[in-house]
């Protein structure tokens, strides 16, 4: 068996996500020269090499691929243990890895902050991002719990509806559709539009609904952020799609259009990789979830 430390393996783990000696011993508080020797005992221990540099860049080798998805499961495995523990003594203990689509990010923040409440000792990663790379970190086994529209079909996973997620269309107030009731879609021919970036989920039930009724708003920009978006309405850049979840009442330059075929029906899902052995702690956050939330936002007890 080959005999590497739990330290080396954090240190590689460190190294191999940043792609840096320097970064990875800024982030461990240790010194390079350390980051170095560990790194060569370990290529000593498993026999060969596990990173190798092209340029300035740092790669991992095929072997060093093999080790650092080891090196996951290993810490997971511990990390898990450590809540087990933890949950005997009777606490919640450890870390929640929560991936999210843009749009969620206007409610799991906030529930976030009452589990914490109720569990001071569990600390949170959280990353916020569209749905193509959700997908990636599905795949790479990144997270314990995502949340996201219309789950992928081809990645075994188990899917629990948390709640509705209409997509509306949004305009500058002063757009002359404004106002008006039960609009044909075809009137959006030629509008000038503002979609979201490739990857987002948003933007592929955007591009379903337009293709389905042969649509054709001319995109005058791109933007990867939802609230982005909003100030481009507002600036009368174009109208746009988005989830209704991210509107506040007080955003009085934006209203949201009439048009048929709007909402476009989407649901929230909280999902996780078939088979995974969810910690206590993500059982207790997944728990909570479905217990403050509803059809149509988050329960009373926490909302705003
Ligand atoms: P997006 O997510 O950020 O990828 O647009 C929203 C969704 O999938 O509903």
């Amino acid at each position: 068996m080959i005999q590497a430390t739990l330290h080396q393996l954090r240190v590689f783990q460190t190294v191999a996500s940043h792609g840096s000696f320097t970064k990875a011993a800024e982030e461990l508080f240790i010194t390079q020269p350390t980051v170095s020797s560990q790194m060569k005992q370990l290529t000593q221990t498993v026999g060969m090499p596990l990173f190798e540099q092209i340029g300035k860049q740092l790669h991992l080798t095929d072997v060093g691929r093999e080790l650092l998805a080891t090196c996951q499961e290993v810490f997971e495995q511990l990390d898990r243990f450590e809540m087990i523990v933890a949950d005997i003594k009777g606490t919640k203990q450890g870390r929640l890895r929560l991936a999210v689509v843009t749009t969620a990010k206007y409610f799991v923040p906030r529930i976030l902050g009452y589990f914490c409440q109720e569990h001071p000792l569990v600390d949170i990663a959280l990353e916020v991002t569209n749905h193509q790379n959700i997908t990636r970190r599905m795949l790479e086994n990144q997270d314990d719990l995502y949340i996201l529209s219309q789950p992928p079909e081809d990645i075994l996973l188990c899917n629990e509806y948390l709640m509705d997620n209409p997509l509306v269309l949004v305009a500058n107030k002063n757009h002359p559709l404004a106002g008006k009731t039960n609009i044909p879609i075809k009137s959006l021919n030629n509008e000038a539009f503002i979609m979201r970036e490739q990857g987002s989920g948003t933007r592929q039930a955007v591009q379903q609904l337009f293709g389905k009724h042969k649509v054709a708003v001319k995109v005058r920009l791109e933007l990867g952020s939802n609230e982005a978006i909003k100030q481009a309405i507002a600036g009368g850049l174009g109208i746009s799609v988005l989830s209704e979840h991210t509107l506040y009442s007080e955003e009085l330059e934006l209203t949201t259009l009439d048009v048929k075929g709007f909402p476009i029906k989407r649901e929230w899902y909280v999902s996780y990789l078939e088979g995974k052995q969810l910690s206590v702690v993500a059982q207790a956050f997944l728990q909570y979830l479905h217990q403050h939330t509803q059809k149509n936002g988050v329960t009373s007890s926490i909302a705003s």
